[in-house]
């Protein structure tokens, strides 16, 4: 990773995890098992890839950091609900999720599955309602609809539901796109597309533009994810390795090898830079965390 993706990735680490931590509930008010699993989900783990997709974006466009805080935890309050709910025993099934135990076994079904609804609202209304947002109010409302849209039945819920639907199948190629398009790529698009909205006379030409580039590393971000789980292993995953072939996923490895699905890989991050082309060194963060996404070891 370059210097400048290091240093920059660890200050939105901190200020992620101080945004998080002051709009979720404290752990002390009623009722207290619910907000104590929200806050051991939420704070204190996790790379934060999508806020930091948020921010680099906005770098790149002159937007404060202040006026992302509140997209930035939103999309991550996503993230983190649908992290919780696929390692519950009816999807696919895990006991170990950034390094600690899962929110079902940390606490229990019931409980984890609340969890999750009750983030994914938290979600929704730090996006309606926090001051901090301090933009236009139809520009907030198409960024409510772009995280409704990237997280329901036509983003990320609906992948995971073609996930499940796909356990012990053989998609083609194509299929398998449009799966992880779905379940991992809206949510990493809406990141890119939320920090773009907060810039109203933004040339739509370039809006396109960190669009497609969004879903590059979107579909990439879930190869790479296939990958890990193949040829990494558990501690440094912080998540335990080796768990789609025993579920019997449908993964890019399974289809196209794992020399394939690192091929396939490397052409979406060259896809992705090639949509940065008209910008010059400011969008050298997204460059780089393009490249991150591919190589990273977790
Ligand atoms: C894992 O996402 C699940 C996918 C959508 C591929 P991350 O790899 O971003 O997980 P954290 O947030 O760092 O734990
Ligand atoms: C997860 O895909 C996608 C979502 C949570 C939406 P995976 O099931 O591959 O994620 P991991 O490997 O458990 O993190
Ligand atoms: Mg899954
Ligand atoms: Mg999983
Ligand atoms: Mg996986």
């Amino acid at each position: 990773m370059s210097n400048a993706l290091k240093e920059y990735l660890v200050s939105v680490q901190n200020n992620v995890e101080k945004a998080l931590d002051s709009r979720l509930p404290r752990a002390s008010i009623l009722p207290v098992k619910l907000h104590q699993a929200m806050r051991y989900s939420a704070l204190d783990g996790g790379k934060r890839m999508r806020p930091m997709l948020t921010y680099c974006t906005g770098k790149l466009l002159e937007i404060p950091d202040e006026i992302l805080d509140g997209p930035a935890c939103a999309v991550e309050l996503i993230h983190v609900y649908s992290l919780i709910h696929d390692d519950l025993p009816a999807m696919d099934d895990d006991d170990l999720r950034r390094g600690k135990a899962t929110c079902h076994i940390a606490f229990d079904e019931a409980t984890a599955i609340l969890t999750g609804d009750a983030l994914q609202a938290l979600a929704f209304e730090i996006l309606a309602n926090d001051p901090t947002i301090n933009i236009d109010p139809n520009q907030r409302l198409k960024m409510i609809t772009t995280l409704t849209k990237a997280s329901g039945s036509v983003g990320m819920v609906g992948g995971q539901a073609i996930d499940l639907e796909s356990v012990g199948t053989k998609l083609t190629l194509p299929e398998l796109e449009n799966m992880h398009i779905h379940k991992t790529g809206a949510l990493i698009r809406a990141s890119v597309n939320m920090a773009a909205l907060a810039k109203p006379d933004l040339d739509p030409v370039i809006a396109k533009k960190l669009d497609h580039y969004a879903k590059c590393i979107g579909l990439s971000f879930q190869v790479k994810d296939d990958i890990l789980d193949e040829e990494s292993d558990t501690a440094t995953l912080g998540k335990t390795q080796g768990k789609d072939q025993d579920n019997n996923k449908p993964t890019y490895p399974a289809l196209l090898g794992l020399s394939g699905a690192k091929e396939k890989a490397h052409e979406l991050h060259e896809q992705a830079i090639d949509c940065l082309s008209s910008f010059g060194s400011e969008a050298n963060l997204l460059r780089d965390l393009s490249l991150y996404i591919i190589q990273r070891n977790h």
